[in-house]
């Protein structure tokens, strides 16, 4: 029986545990997207508060794909140095870090992109903040080889995987979804189409680096908004990506414009509202003979050990949780199972944007109290 705390492996990456920390933009970049120390000192805490495998905040592979500040970037050989570091620096303490690539597509605006942003279609939806302009056949061409690109140098400086971001109605999700993608040529229409772009850039990144490498991916499976991605055609998608060779695949649900069935939902204050993307991602596991991995809502120890145990989970994934206590799956592995102490504000949002980088506000306020009392 599987249980939380074993070691398995995805092609030759060992992972200490069955728990991943979920893709989370820290804004700890420099404005062009170079990894700075700051950063690097947070992926060495959570490799030495125990998680299994770390998938790093999204890192843009193209500089008009850039969602928001800080945001970390791969679009060039110049960062050489700074990511040999980080992957370093993981590796020292025994973990595993993946890079998440993206691109943000329509869903920025001309601020981050440096230019009107790009997306399948120039449509006016909630999703987007701005009127994107339609790629052309050319960009879309030229995207592809930018993640191809982005995956060479992940490989090449020591990370142990990449994960592809098809989720949170960033441009993979926004090709997937007919909501964004109004297109009348081969990459829109129906979902055979819809889902040409995600699968040209997959079988590129696969291609440039090889078959022994994980390719992982976090797959919206439904956009939980009217006339964006549905569940049948996310199954779908999930489906041709295993058939064609993916290495695992996270489920998520939610666009920033989904409303309270956004990505990160708030409120956990219960086990009745963890693990709010498991039906998707059973769903999704019915379908495919790769690893599964599910992400949403995991607060307490014995959702997280049930869904891996009893629903047939293989990982789950937190985010939030982690920024609060990087050491959560050291401390339910030493016996301390208590729930999590996060309270899914979503108040660690607003220091990445305004103070250099995302902080739990709500544990610095209660150190604040301490030091007053
Ligand atoms: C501050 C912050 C930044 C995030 N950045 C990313 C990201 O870069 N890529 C991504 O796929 N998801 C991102 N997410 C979503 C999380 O990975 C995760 O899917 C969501 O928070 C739900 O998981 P949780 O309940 O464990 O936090 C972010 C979430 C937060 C709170």
């Amino acid at each position: 029986m599987a249980t939380l705390f074993e070691e398995t492996a995805i092609k030759d990456m060992m992972m200490r545990n069955r728990m991943i920390r979920s893709a989370t933009w820290e804004g700890m970049c420099e404005q062009d997207g170079r990894p700075t120390d700051k950063l690097i000192d947070w992926y060495r805490n959570f490799a030495q508060g125990g998680i299994g495998l770390i998938v790093s905040g999204y890192t843009f592979v193209r500089p008009e794909g850039k969602g928001l500040p800080g945001k970390m970037g791969i679009h060039t050989d110049d960062f050489a140095d700074d990511y040999e570091n980080l992957a370093k620096a993981v590796h020292e303490d025994g973990g595993k870090i993946a890079v998440q690539l993206v691109h943000a597509g329509g869903q920025t605006n001309a601020i981050n992109a440096g230019r009107q942003p790009l997306a399948p279609s120039s449509v006016q939806v909630d999703q987007f903040p701005e009127m994107p302009a339609e790629l052309t056949k050319d960009e879309i061409r030229a995207i592809i080889t930018a993640f191809g690109q982005g995956a060479r140098r992940a490989k090449a400086w020591g990370f142990d995987a990449v994960q592809l971001h098809g989720a949170h109605g960033f441009l993979i999700n926004q090709f997937l979804s007919p909501l964004t993608n109004r297109r009348t040529d081969e990459y829109g229409g129906s979902i055979e189409s819809r889902s040409r772009f995600l699968l040209e850039v997959y079988q590129r990144v696969r291609e440039t680096v090889g078959t022994d490498y994980p390719v992982l991916i976090k797959l919206n499976a439904a956009d939980n908004l009217d006339g964006g991605l549905e569940t049948d055609d996310g199954v779908y998608a999930a489906k041709k990506l295993a058939e064609a060779g993916i290495d695992a695949i996270e489920v998520s649900a939610g666009t920033p414009a989904s409303g309270a069935e956004n990505p990160a939902r708030e409120k956990i204050n219960k086990p009745e509202k963890e693990a709010y993307n498991l039906e998707l991602a059973r769903r999704i596991k019915n379908a495919v003979s790769c690893p599964v991995m599910v992400v949403g809502g995991f607060r307490s120890f014995e959702v997280a050990q049930k869904t891996i145990r009893d629903d047939g989970m293989d990982y789950i994934a937190m985010a939030r949780p982690l920024i609060r206590e990087p050491d959560l799956p050291n401390r339910w592995l030493q016996g301390d199972h208590s729930t999590a102490k996060c309270i899914s504000c979503n108040s660690c949002f607003g220091p990445g944007l305004e103070e250099g980088g995302i902080y739990c506000v709500i544990e610095k306020k209660e150190q604040e109290k301490a030091v007053k009392s």
